[in-house]
């Protein structure tokens, strides 16, 4: 086991597509039958394992997984002990607060007191310490912009990327907390014979970023 990487790669969501085709663009070949959930490549020592996204930055903490590939939102707000090794360029969005469309809304300070429903509840609890707000962070995991329609917050913290699921649910977005992208995390207990195919993996990506621009 040594010698082979374990790639964590979300299974199904918006990094999935460009995750699958940067690991292909490496030149690394595998097969990807339907449903799968690992699979080994077939001309690189490596093992691509597909995951729930929030899930990765465990597995990359405990080992069971070599490398990941997650939104930084999704890193930073798991607050494991993984190390940051390259940035991808893909994925981009933001984590912002939205109110209600028709709510007048002056600064951060109107936030006070106020109840704000997110799946980011460390990132958004930092925030609001940061600018000497108090609020009630209400914890979801998933359709967080529902939440003010039906009265179960006041506001929301959740990641933007077209502004449609905003839109479409009545708010606007009024601060922007978090600017993410798509990144490659790494265990901090690689074996030198990990490391190194580590590192020509890297050399691979930064080709195609650099064949890109
Ligand atoms: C994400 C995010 C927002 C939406 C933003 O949800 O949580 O709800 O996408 O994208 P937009 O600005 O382009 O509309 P996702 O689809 O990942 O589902 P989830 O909320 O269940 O995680
Ligand atoms: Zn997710
Ligand atoms: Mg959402």
């Amino acid at each position: 086991m040594d010698n082979i990487l374990r790639i964590a790669i979300q299974k199904s969501g918006r990094l999935s597509e460009d995750s699958l085709k940067l690991i292909k663009e490496c030149g690394i070949r595998f097969d990807n039958g339907a449903g799968k959930l690992k699979t080994s490549a077939t001309n690189f020592p490596a093992e691509i394992l597909f995951l729930r996204d929030d899930d990765i930055p465990g597995y990359v903490e405990d080992g069971v997984a070599h490398l990941g590939i997650v939104g930084e939102n999704v890193s930073v707000e798991s607050d494991r002990d993984v190390n940051t090794v390259h940035k991808l360029g893909f994925s981009k969005c933001r984590l912002s607060i939205g109110v209600l469309r028709e709510h007048d809304y002056a600064g951060v300070q109107d936030l006070e007191g106020k109840s704000i429903a997110t799946s980011y509840p460390k990132l958004l609890g930092k925030y609001l310490a940061e600018n000497n707000v108090t609020a009630q962070i209400h914890e979801i995991s998933g359709s967080v912009e529902i939440a003010p329609s039906i009265g179960l917050a006041d506001a929301v913290c959740d990641i933007v990327s077209s502004g449609s699921t905003l839109l479409s649910n009545g708010l606007k977005e009024v601060e922007t907390i978090f600017k993410s992208e798509a990144v490659m995390i790494a265990s901090k207990h690689l074996t030198a014979g990990q490391q190194d195919l580590l590192d020509q993996l890297l050399f691979r990506i930064k080709s195609v970023q650099v064949a890109k621009n």
